[in-house]
This record gives structure tokens, sequence and C-alpha cells, in this order.
């Protein structure tokens, strides 16, 4: 399982100008929340949510963003690649009405957990937040779901005019809400929180990965939280007790870096 599987890349989608989706064979169970670390050879080994998952037939979706992801915006299907895991905790979905809230590439975790939540028959309702209209992705496929979906942008350009964690504070009032399930930038993951109150709440988490084992440390936060391991989904009553949650991350040399 820590080794990496060579597998062949089967298809590569543009969502965005910037944002891919591959699919890839990859037989091993995956639940919503996890991750891989996919090695690009000759270029790195990155980590990456699982967006898709059939019994078969696994996804990622990434932002071009450094050398790593850029090299895999670029391949073309029957390119090879190199899969290790899935690693992490995952999602757990309970509750009746659940509240999901994506940010930016954050909808790409979310959409597994919401496909299985309804599923499961919960009733579910998730906010999209971009900064403009044109970065929106996956808005079809969670229509799709059954869910009912919601759209935030920072300019107006779309449904709501504003932050899509203000957007959930007018929902968590209105509605009643069993759980909020959130994956995107960290200060809007914390707001998001202190407007949670008392309702159950699961946060996916992400710090700079070397080992995704538990080994290196590299990922550690608060006091000895290994991400890759104890997360990357961690619930509201842990990130209250946690200082660096939507204050600071560590760089690859381990180097504060403010959010
Ligand atoms: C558990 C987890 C799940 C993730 N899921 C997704 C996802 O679904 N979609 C997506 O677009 N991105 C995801 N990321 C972020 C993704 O790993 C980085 O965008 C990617 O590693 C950037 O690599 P790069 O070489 O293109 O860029 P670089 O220029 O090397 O780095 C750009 C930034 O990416 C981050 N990064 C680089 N290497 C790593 C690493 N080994 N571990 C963690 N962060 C790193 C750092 O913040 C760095 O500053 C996830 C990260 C984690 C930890
Ligand atoms: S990445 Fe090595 S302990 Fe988490």
């Amino acid at each position: 399982m820590n080794i990496p599987t060579i597998t062949t890349l089967l298809t590569s989608t543009l969502e965005t100008k910037d944002i891919k989706t591959i699919t890839f064979r990859y037989p091993n169970a995956v639940i919503p929340g996890q991750f891989f670390m996919i090695w690009i050879p000759g270029v790195d080994e990155i980590p990456m949510s699982v967006s898709g998952i059939t019994k078969d037939i696994k996804a990622i979706t990434f932002r071009k963003i450094g050398d790593a992801t850029n090299a895999l915006y670029h391949m073309k299907p029957g390119s090879k690649i190199g899969i290790r895991g899935p690693y992490g905790n995952g999602f757990t979905l309970t509750g009746n009405h659940l509240l999901f809230v994506g940010g930016g590439t954050g909808v790409a975790t979310l959409t597994p957990a919401v496909e299985q939540a309804r599923k499961r028959k919960f009733k579910s309702t998730v906010i999209i937040g971009v900064k403009t209209k044109n970065e929106l992705f996956f808005e079809n496929r969670l229509q799709r779901s059954g869910a009912t979906v919601l759209i935030s942008t920072d300019d107006g350009s779309k449904g709501y005019k504003g932050f899509a964690s203000n957007l959930a504070k007018e929902i968590l009032k209105k509605e009643k809400i069993d759980a909020v399930f959130t994956c995107g930038p960290e200060p809007m993951m914390k707001t998001l929180l202190s407007f949670s109150r008392t309702t159950p709440f699961q946060a996916s988490l992400e710090r700079y990965m070397k080992c995704s084992i538990g080994i290196c440390g590299q990922c550690c936060m608060g006091k000895g939280l290994r991400v890759c391991l104890d997360g990357p989904i961690f619930n509201g009553n842990t990130l209250k007790k946690v200082e660096d949650f939507g204050v600071y991350s560590r760089d690859a040399a381990g180097r504060k870096k403010m959010f």
C-alpha cells in the first residue's frame, strides 16, 4: 500500500481554465475525504483528495499552481502515474439534514461525500463558494445527486454575493442543520466553525505532506496531530483547541506560513 502502484491516466477533463479532473484505474476502496499520494515521475509526489469514486476507477480534481500540478495538467490519457493510498480518515456522515460548504477546489473533496449522503437519502444542501462565476465547477454533478445547490461568488457574478461562510450563517439560522462539512481556505473554515456553534462540524485540512503514513512529522498541527493520519478530517471540538487552525501552516522546511 505504501509503494506507488503504477497506473494509466484514463481521462483528463477541463473544469475551468486552470482546474482539471483526471481519472485512473485504481480498485482499492476509498472513503470520501480520504486522499492519495500522486507520483508524477521525474517531478514530485503530492497529496490529492479523491473527487470521484467507482469500484475500479477513481478521480482527482486539482488546480494547477506549481511544478507537479502543471505536469499533471498537461499529461495526456495513456500517461503513467503512481498512486499510493488511500490515506487519512474520511468524512463520517450522520444526521438528517447535512450542510456542505466548499470553497474553491474544496468542492472537489466534498462532492463524493455529498453523493454518498444522497445515496443514503440524507437531505443535503451544498454551498459552492468561488471568487467569480468562471471558477465554478461540479454544479451540474452536484445537482444530479439530488442535493440543493447554492452558489456564492465574492463579486456577485452568480448567486449570493459574498463569502460562502456568510451564506452558510444565514442557512444555519433558517434551517435545522444536523451537521456541517467543509473544505476550503482555512480562514473560511474557521469562520464557519464559529457560525456553526454547537452543530457537529467536520473540516478537511491540508498540511505539507511527505510520507503520508504518520512517520516524518512534516504535517503536524497543534499539539502533535498528524494531518495525514489523524485527519485530514477533524471535528469542530478538536479544531477549537488547535491554535494554528486558520492562522498558519508550515512549508516543506517547517517554516511557519501565515494564512
Ligand atoms: C490532504 C490533501 C489533499 C489535497 N487535495 C487537493 C485537491 O483535491 N485538489 C487540489 O488542487 N489540491 C489539493 N491539495 C493541495 C495540493 O497537494 C497542492 O496544490 C500541490 O501539492 C501543489 O504542488 P505543485 O508542485 O503544483 O506546487 P508547488 O509550487 O510545489 O506548491 C504550491 C503550494 O502547494 C502546497 N504543496 C506543495 N507540495 C505539497 C505537499 N507535498 N503536501 C501538501 N501541500 C503541498 C504548498 O502549500 C505550496 O506552497 C491537497 C493537499 C492535501 C494535504
Ligand atoms: S506527512 Fe509524514 S507524518 Fe504526516
